[in-house]
């Protein structure tokens, strides 16, 4: 397994993925690959972007000849991880909410889930908060507005405050329920960039609890070798990125290539 970690999202939400992983395997060669052509996909129908999920995935591996793919986007994951493990011969990694830690955490049992629509919707998110929270009260928000946010975020553009403010409002009216939210699950990999944003805003001390330390823990245990090679920071898009490249070159990715798709995508 001499190839490189593909982490892929449809957008740069997967670069707190990717900062869980260079931070746990600093020599491990990383590749980059988001649908950006298709972002939100927290707002798209299932079947078809289920369908778009494995040709993207199958094109991006092939591209970066990567020996381990990362779905570093809870949206994807929820949906598509049965889909990619059928047709990919590599292993596939998922992120899913991290319900069960901040459930562990949780001293007020009452933890929010901060997602996307698709996300906080699917029998998936459902079933991990009837196996591992079922004592908590759990308040779930889908706040695909903080998507956009983090991508103009990463692009050094402004940002628009009253929009997450108000994308927010149902997490901080929690704080003041009885019992008060304690810990919230960033269930979207766009969040944790906005972490030390969401820290100030917040009106109450509140734990934040994402997958990406999981995540890395979990690729550690599936990749055999963790090595640089030649494909080392390669990054991949569906759409033009340039806006994108300083962002990217942050978390050690070189400037956006265009991902060859089949006709059909
Ligand atoms: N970053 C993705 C996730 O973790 C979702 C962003 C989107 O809606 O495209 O769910």
């Amino acid at each position: 397994m001499s190839g490189p970690i593909l982490i892929f999202d449809s957008g740069v939400g997967g670069l707190s993925v990717a900062r869980a992983l260079r931070q746990h395997y600093p020599s491990a060669a990383l590749c980059y690959a988001c649908d950006n052509a298709w972002l939100p996909y927290g707002l798209r129908d299932d079947a078809t972007l289920a369908k778009r999920i494995v040709m993207v995935c199958q094109a991006a591996v092939q591209a970066c000849q990567a020996s381990v793919l990362v779905v570093a986007c809870n949206t994807a994951s929820t949906l598509a991880l049965e889909g990619l493990r059928q047709t990919l011969s590599i292993p596939v990694i998922g992120t899913v909410p991290a319900i069960k830690p901040a459930a562990l955490m949780s001293t007020s049992r009452h933890i929010g889930l901060l997602a996307t629509t698709a996300t906080v919707n699917r029998p998936y998110t459902q079933g991990l908060i009837d196996s591992f929270a079922s004592d908590c009260v759990v308040t779930k928000i889908a706040a695909d507005a903080l998507v956009t946010e983090a991508e103009a975020w990463l692009a050094g553009t402004p940002l628009n405050a009253p929009r997450i403010q108000q994308a927010l409002a149902p997490l901080w009216q929690a704080t003041l329920e009885s019992p008060a939210l304690d810990t919230v699950v960033l269930g979207c990999t766009h969040f944790p960039l906005l972490q030390p944003l969401l820290v100030t805003l917040a009106p109450a001390p509140i734990t934040w609890v994402d997958s990406g330390d999981a995540i890395a823990r979990r690729v550690g245990q599936v990749a055999t070798t963790l090595v640089s090679s030649a494909h080392d920071g390669r990054c991949f898009t569906t759409a033009p990125a340039q806006a994108l490249t300083d962002g990217f070159a942050r978390y050690g990715f070189h400037a956006p290539q265009p991902l060859a798709l089949p006709d059909a995508c």
